[in-house]
């Protein structure tokens, strides 16, 4: 509970929020507390100076006992002295504390409006205001006014109860609106997270919600594409393991078949022979196709070193046509170089390069009628340089084009099985160039021919 994630981010809000509010609060209750005492004082003023204008009119007896009739009633105390602070009447009996102020007041420095005399509610019992009678600028006497410091007390003990109760609900909303609003934030987290576990659980598809436009939304979104991807890529797997097993066990059939049938009573010398060639071919071709794949597994980890070396592009080519004569003229197809310019010079790995255009030939021999043609043409411009390998074959059905460089990918699977071909050869081409920059393309038309194009680009080699 404490390591999740909602709970420190609530706690961190809480935290702030509450040193803002206490700040804000402590202003807001010291400023009220003040004007409430303020005005407490300026009533006990007001009312000092309401007596002291009656007695500025009749400073007499009657007036004087009058007044101490009238605050012996009310919850203040008034005191009248003369000029000299002599006591002349008091509403209330006078205390220890009222015989004070009066005999430490300061009488001649008294402003004409009076003033408080005594402001420190919290330490004395009463707060006291001064209201000088002055008769013709002359001081007559003094009204002082007592209200008891315990009315400021309840007015502050007031004011301190509400705040208290404002403050208990101002953090119970406050905790209300974090918790909602934690939950908000972290809630399409958790979703992302159990998502995350189901996939690593084995669960290849997960759908998250992805109306949101934020950041969320945007990690959800890509959670779902990466277990599309990932689905797709299991299944890719899968068909995979299925065609390399497939692929693995018809020649293996054809070699058991063979020796058991060598194996039989009454065989002729001719005959074990024919027999064991079948059985030797079939073991090459065995061996090319897990060499072919192992040659793949490397491409795909990238764990493959290209040795890139200077090589004039005409004598890679003349080197892989020599390899492929032989086999051309076998079939009667003949078989056409364009290297005109034998100047240019290319920065390749000249091994794996060879590989590719041997496959490259290899299929369009394969794949081309007798008296067929094949024609290999080296072009360059400023920018790139262009392989293209031209065959007049049977070419290649629209619906297969688009997987021709897919693993295990053949047009005719038993006839091309016939000529020894696994459907790798593509596969490994593509990645051969495109490990050295650059790019390969097919394009085929059923009946008339097929033309395989490689791109490089010219920095990717060198003149
Ligand atoms: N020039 C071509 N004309 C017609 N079909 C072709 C041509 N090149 C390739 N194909 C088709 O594409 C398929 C895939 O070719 P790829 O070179 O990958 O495999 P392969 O030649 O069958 O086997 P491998 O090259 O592994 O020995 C071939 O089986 C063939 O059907
Ligand atoms: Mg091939």
């Amino acid at each position: 509970m404490f390591n999740k994630l909602s709970f420190k981010i609530g706690l961190l809000f809480f935290v702030f929020i509450l040193i803002i509010e206490s700040f804000l609060f402590f202003i807001l209750y010291t400023n009220l507390v003040n004007d409430r005492i303020e005005e407490v004082m300026d009533n006990l003023l007001a009312r000092g100076n309401t007596h002291s204008a009656v007695l500025e009119d009749n400073f007499e007896s009657p007036t004087l006992e009058h007044v101490g009739l009238m605050e012996s009633a009310s919850d203040y105390v008034v005191i009248i002295t003369d000029a000299t602070g002599n006591i002349l009447i008091n509403s209330d009996p006078i205390e220890e504390e009222m015989q004070e102020v009066i005999e430490h007041n300061n009488y001649e420095d008294m402003p004409r409006e009076g003033k408080i005399v005594e402001d420190r509610w919290a330490e004395k019992e009463y707060i006291v205001a001064d209201s000088p009678v002055t008769i013709d600028g002359v001081h007559k006497g003094h009204v002082f006014m007592f209200a008891h410091s315990q009315n400021v007390k309840k007015i502050i003990d007031q004011l301190s109860d509400q705040f208290a109760i404002v403050g208990i609900m101002t953090i119970l909303l406050t905790i209300i609106t974090i918790f909602i609003l934690s939950r908000f934030i972290t809630l399409p987290l958790i979703k992302i997270k159990e998502a995350t576990e189901q996939l690593s659980e084995g669960r290849n598809k997960v759908e998250l919600s992805t109306e949101r436009k934020d950041e969320l939304g945007g990690l959800a979104n890509s959670i779902t594409r990466l277990s599309k991807d990932l689905d797709r890529l299991k299944n890719e797997r899968n068909e995979f393991l299925a065609s390399i097993s497939h692929e693995i066990r018809t020649p293996l059939t054809y070699i058991k078949g063979y020796a058991d049938i060598i194996d039989r009573q009454g065989m002729t010398e001719a005959e074990v022979k024919a027999y064991a060639t079948i059985i030797r071919e079939e073991t090459e071709h065995l061996s090319l196709l897990i060499k072919n794949f192992f040659e793949l597994a490397r491409l795909d980890q990238r764990r493959f070193v290209i040795k890139r070396e200077e090589v004039l592009l005409c004598e890679l080519i003349h080197s892989v046509t020599d390899r492929m004569k032989p086999a051309f003229e076998e079939e009667h197809v003949a078989y056409k170089v364009d290297c005109s310019n034998k100047d240019v010079w290319v920065f390749v790995d000249p091994e794996r390069f060879q590989q590719v255009l041997l496959n490259i030939l290899d299929n369009a021999r394969k794949n081309s009628y007798e008296g067929g043609e094949v024609v290999l043409e080296a072009s360059h411009t400023t920018e790139e340089l262009r392989i293209t390998i031209s065959d007049e074959g049977e070419g290649i059905p629209k619906d297969d084009l688009p997987h021709i460089f897919d693993r295990l990918y053949r047009v005719e699977k038993s006839r091309s099985r016939d000529s020894g071909g696994s459907g790798l050869g593509l596969a490994i081409a593509k990645e051969i160039v495109e490990s050295h920059g650059g790019q390969i393309a097919i394009e085929s038309e059923r009946g008339k021919g097929t033309c395989v194009r490689i791109t490089l680009m010219r920095g990717d080699h060198l003149e």
